[in-house]
This record gives structure tokens, C-alpha cells and sequence, in this order.
């Protein structure tokens, strides 16, 4: 199907599909000014609405994490999907047929989508070469290695671990024969680039090799460990973000994990970790991969099992790993529960010394986070102190202020006074006075996460590049309304004279583009025809206009400090000749008039 079509049909999917409603599936919105406001869906957003839809512009636009655009970038980021994905999801919502897009067509998506699918393909190899190094002499360390861990080889298969050989071109070499292009092994993160432009293999130096699979069954990444001592090379080494590899959504072993039919995740934090447990018969181990744990991943865990278990290292740095990754798997709905390794380091260690039954019954005694956190506290303090127990109190109400469901509150209040002997009433009324406290906390965090972003954006130094990048910002809001765009042509303005931000730039070429097919200009249309990456500032551009009246006034200042600075950029450029510089001037003459 052509290009035009396409896009008409995504047009038509946006339209049919109300972004009110489908929003209001995930948060509750609130009216605010001419728009709708709520928590955020899409990040951790507590207490302080950062989310704001309009209703007339059909866009939505987080201030909170930056995220934005029409009710397709909704459903991809709130689900999870990709484009194509929330394409079909919203088509067959209103029961539109989605067109078959095989064929030549020259679509972005499409081409995007082919990339992508190339990324895979080289994953794929990639990871068949790392695989049979193991059966080949080059390989030899790599095995050692493995069987020194105890992995076996149908983990090995299983998992599709593999070895890296050292050499720098080992790989990049294997897959030119099979016809894979160096830019695409790059834009896969397989290889490096040195800076003479030439590539390098990315593991270069001799590492066993994890692939990192999606719960569609796609190899999206590498995690290599190094496996010889005393270098100062990273112990791991993992694929950088890539097209089809964002870490923050996955969770390593959980194309393996998804199939288990226990309801609970147990959450490891290494490859190896999960590796010997699922060979030791836990089928149902993930890893976060080497970042502390996101709220993505956390809900990635709710739509596979509503328990999850966490069994961090039993040090320091895993300690506090397990409050954090607790506290947000627990803010998502999980039940979450804290496992105590109780010999060696780590679960891998721990089932090397005692087994897989004794770790079975570390699972069964793992206590629920709220236990455990007040367990961790009352550890600190003699409760046969009085100054001692009041702070006790007061450290586990701030516990409890997190617990949201009265029932789960109230049994754990009246445990702690039972212990105590203090009455539940006092306990409660410390809790409240937590909970206003964290409400405060909240909505000074997001007042200044909204600062925050201002002054980023506003990253350009001098005070002049701070008024041209919100004049540019202004202008493009206004550029949607006919008769702005009529005056920034006649002042001679072209998308190339939006140099602040490329997003600038893209957007005015969209708008002129649209305003030479004589297309009126609808937000979510501009957002849908915009690229994927600039949904959400474009979003935010289009929904600024929250107190402009008159547009075409409103339009006036920006026009000139656009309009100044690319003077003084041909000025300084010499870009110009006696009589480009008097088409200028005459120019200003006529808008001064
Ligand atoms: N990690 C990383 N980069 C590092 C170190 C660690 O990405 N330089 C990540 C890896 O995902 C690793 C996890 O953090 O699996 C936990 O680290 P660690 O406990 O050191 O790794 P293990 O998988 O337990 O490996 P091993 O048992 O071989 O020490
Ligand atoms: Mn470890």
C-alpha cells in the first residue's frame, strides 16, 4: 500500500480512538484549565498529577517523564508494544481491518520496521557463532570455563550460551560472510567503532556470552563476562541501547520464565544467578540486566505473576538494591517477598553449597517486604529502651505510611502495637503524619523534576539563545494557525532557520511541508507523521499554548527574534551578498508598516 495511504489510515485509527478514553483506562483524569490532568501511567508518578491530555488536540504530554504524543504513543509506551503493535491493537479497538503493508512500500514505519528486523536477524547470527565457538578449539576456554560453574550443556543450549574468542575481528569477519553490513552489526551494538571510523568487535576479549532474548523469543542483546583474572576490564560487558534494546524494559531469562505456570518471579541480580537456578529446576528466575531495577520491569513482572521473590546478593549493594527494587515492584501491586541467602555470596552459590531443596525452603521463608523492612529496623534498636522504641515506631509507621490497603495497614499496626504495647490509635496517627509528610515530599520532587527539564532545556547559555529557543518553541505552536504560517512565509522564514533543537527543525519542515499541501495542520496528525523519538517534545511544543488568545499577535515577538538572529547569523556567516542584504531590510520595512 502506498505512503498516502498508509498514513490516511493511520490518521483515521487516531481519530476513531478517543485518547480521553483510552487514558482513562490507565489513570484517572481531571479537569485543569482547557485540558484534563493525572498521575502519569507511564512513570512512577505518585502523588502529583504530571500527566495532562487535551481533549480538542487529541495529544497527551507527561511533564513528568517527557513522554508525549497521540494515543498511538500512548498504547506503545503504557503496553509496551511496538508502533506497529499499538497500530493494530487501536485498529482492531474500532474495528478497522489493518492494511497489508507487504509490498514495496517506502513507509517509514515500514523501513523502520525492516531495519529492526535486520538487528534480529544479526542477533541471531551473531549468537549462533558465539554457540558453536564452544564445540570449536578457539572455543575451548569459554567451555572450560562453564564446566568449571557447573552449567551443563543442555543450560548451555537452553540459554544459548556461547564464547567470544579474543581477537577484534573474529565476529565481524564470520558475519560479513554471511552478507551482514558493518553498519548494521554497529547499530546491533556488536561492534565498536574506532575513531578513524574502522569497527572493532565488541567482545573482543575473550568472554562468555549471554544472549538476552524478549518474551517474543528475540535475541535483542549480549551480556558478555570476561573470563580470564586480573585484568581491569569490566567484569561484564553488555550491548549498548540500540533500535531494538532498551534495558530498562526487559528482564534477562524471562523468555524462559514466562512459561511457568507458578504465578510468582523469583529476581535475581546476575546472569549466573538465573542460569543455575533455572539448571537446578527454578524455571522461573529473571535478572534485571546490571541496572538497578525499573518500574518498567516491574510492571513486565505484574503481567506474568502477581508474587515475585527477590533474591539479591546477600551483600550491602544487594541490600539496597532489594529496598529499592522492593518498594517499586510493591507500588506496582506485586507481592512482593525478601529472600535471605544464608550461605555464600548469591543464590548460584548458595545452591552450589547446599542445594536446590534447601533452596527451595529459603523461597518458602521468604518474608513479605513489609516484614522484612521492619524486621531490618527493629534489628538497630533494644526495644527494652524507651528513646530506643520510639524511634522504632517511628522508622516502621514510615514503613506502614507506604502500605495503601487499609486492611494489610491496619494488620500490621496492630502487630507492631501488640508488640510494643503502644495502642494501634497512636501507631495510625503516625502514620498519617508520615503520609502528608511524603505527599509533600512528592509534589516538591515533581515541581522540581518541571524546573529541572526547564532549565535543561534551556541549556543554551546566553540570555539571547534562551529567547530565541522559546521563540522558536512559540512560533512552531503558532505556525498550526493559517494565517501565522501566511506571515513567518512572508517574512522569509524556512525550517533551516530553527537552529535551537533538530526537533525544532524537523517540526517546521513538517508544518511547511503540510501548509504547502494545503493541509490543515491537526496535532495528532503532526504527531503521527513526526519521528518516533520526537513524539514527546513535539507534543509538548503543540499543547504550549494554554493561554494564547490570538495567535496571529501572539506570533509577532517570536517572529523577530527569528528573524534577528538569522541576520546576525548571514551577517556573521558573510553568507550574503549587497543584495540579499537589501531583500532583508526591505522585508523588515514592510512588516514594521
Ligand atoms: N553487571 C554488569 N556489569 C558489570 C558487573 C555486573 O552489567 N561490570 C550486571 C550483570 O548483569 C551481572 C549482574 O550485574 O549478572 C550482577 O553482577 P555480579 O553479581 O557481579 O554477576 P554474576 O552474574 O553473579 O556473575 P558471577 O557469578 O560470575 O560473579
Ligand atoms: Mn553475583
Amino acid at each position: 500500500m502506498a505512503n498516502q495511504d498508509f498514513q490516511s489510515f493511520l490518521d483515521e485509527v487516531v481519530m476513531k480512538n478517543d485518547i480521553v478514553e483510552i487514558i482513562s483506562g490507565f489513570t484517572t483524569l481531571k479537569r485543569s484549565g482547557s485540558g484534563l490532568m493525572g498521575l502519569c501511567p507511564l512513570h512512577n508518578d505518585k502523588k502529583s498529577p504530571s500527566l495532562s491530555v487535551s481533549p480538542d488536540k487529541q495529544i497527551f504530554h507527561c511533564f513528568g517523564c517527557g513522554a508525549g504524543g497521540s494515543v498511538i504513543q500512548f498504547v506503545e509506551a503504557a503496553m509496551n508494544l511496538d508502533f506497529m503493535d499499538a497500530v493494530k491493537y487501536l485498529a482492531d479497538r474500532v474495528h478497522m481491518e489493518m492494511p497489508n503493508t507487504r509490498g514495496g512500500d517506502k513507509q517509514r514505519q515500514l523501513i523502520l520496521s525492516r531495519k529492526k528486523e535486520r538487528l534480529y536477524q544479526i542477533n541471531a547470527l551473531a549468537a549462533r557463532y558465539y554457540y558453536e565457538r564452544l564445540s570449536e578449539p578457539e572455543g575451548r576456554p569459554g567451555l572450560e570455563y562453564l564446566r568449571n560453574r557447573k552449567i551443563s550443556n543442555s543450560t548451555i543450549k537452553k540459554f544459548g550460551i556461547g564464547y567470544a574468542p579474543e581477537g577484534w575481528s573474529n565476529l565481524i569477519d564470520h558475519l560479513k560472510k554471511q552478507g551482514c553490513s558493518e553498519s548494521d552489526m554497529y547499530d546491533a551494538g556488536l561492534v565498536r567503532k574506532r575513531e578513524n571510523g574502522t569497527y572493532y568487535d565488541a567482545f573482543y576479549d575473550g568472554r562468555v556470552v549471554f544472549p538476552i532474548i524478549d518474551v517474543r523469543g528475540r535475541i535483542i542483546a549480549f551480556g558478555g563476562r570476561i573470563i580470564r583474572d586480573g585484568t581491569d576490564a569490566p567484569k561484564y560487558w553488555n550491548t549498548p541501547e540500540t533500535m531494538i534494546f532498551k534495558k530498562k524494559d526487559n528482564l534477562f531469562g524471562l523468555n524462559l520464565a514466562k512459561n511457568d505456570k507458578s504465578g510468582r518471579l523469583l529476581l535475581m541480580e546476575g546472569y549466573m544467578d538465573v542460569v543455575a537456578l533455572h539448571q537446578s529446576g527454578f524455571g522461573n528466575a529473571v535478572a534485571s540486566l546490571g541496572t538497578s531495577f525499573t518500574s518498567e520491569q516491574a510492571r513486565l513482572v505484574k503481567r506474568y505473576a502477581s508474587r515475585a521473590v527477590l533474591c539479591y546478593d546477600n551483600d550491602e549493594a544487594g541490600k539496597k538494591a532489594t529496598l529499592r527494587a522492593g518498594d517499586i515492584l510493591f507500588d506496582e501491586g506485586v507481592k512482593v517477598r525478601v529472600l535471605t541467602v544464608t550461605d555464600g555470596k548469591d543464590p548460584d552459590e548458595f545452591i552450589k553449597n547446599k542445594g536446590p531443596d534447601m533452596f527451595a525452603v529459603l523461597i518458602e521463608k521468604a518474608e513479605p517486604l513489609i516484614e522484612y523492612k521492619i524486621n531490618e529496623i527493629r534489628e538497630k534498636y533494644n526495644l527494652n529502651d524507651v528513646d530506643d522504641k520510639v524511634d522504632f515506631t517511628r522508622e516502621a509507621s514510615a514503613v506502614l505510611a507506604r502500605v495503601k490497603n487499609p486492611a494489610q495497614r491496619e494488620i500490621y499496626v496492630s502487630r507492631l502495637a501488640d508488640e510494643l504495647k503502644i495502642s494501634a490509635g497512636s501507631i495510625m496517627a503516625g502514620i498519617t503524619e508520615f503520609e502528608r509528610a511524603n505527599a509533600r515530599i512528592e509534589a516538591r520532587r515533581v515541581e522540581n523534576e518541571r524546573v529541572r527539564q526547564t532549565v535543561r532545556r534551556e541549556r543554551v547559555g546566553t540570555e539571547n539563545a534562551r529567547g530565541l529557543y522559546w521563540a522558536e518553541r512559540l512560533l512552531l505552536n503558532q505556525m498550526c494557525d493559517k494565517r501565522v504560517m501566511k506571515r513567518v512565509r512572508e517574512c522569509g522564514i524556512t525550517p533551516d532557520d530553527f537552529t535551537c533543537d533538530p526537533v525544532h527543525r524537523r517540526l517546521a519542515a513538517l508544518l511547511f511541508e503540510l501548509s504547502d499541501k494545503g493541509v490543515r495542520p491537526e496535532p495528532a496528525d503532526i504527531i503521527s507523521r513526526s519521528l518516533p523519538e520526537d513524539a514527546g517534545p513535539v507534543s509538548d511544543i503543540l499543547m504550549s499554548d494554554k493561554n494564547i488568545e490570538d495567535k496571529l499577535s501572539a506570533s509577532v515577538g517570536p517572529t523577530e527574534t527569528i528573524m534577528k538572529a538569522k541576520e546576525e547569523r548571514l551577517i556573521a556567516g558573510g553568507a550574503y551578498d549587497d543584495e540579499q542584504l537589501m531583500r532583508l531590510f526591505e522585508k523588515k520595512k514592510q512588516r514594521k508598516l
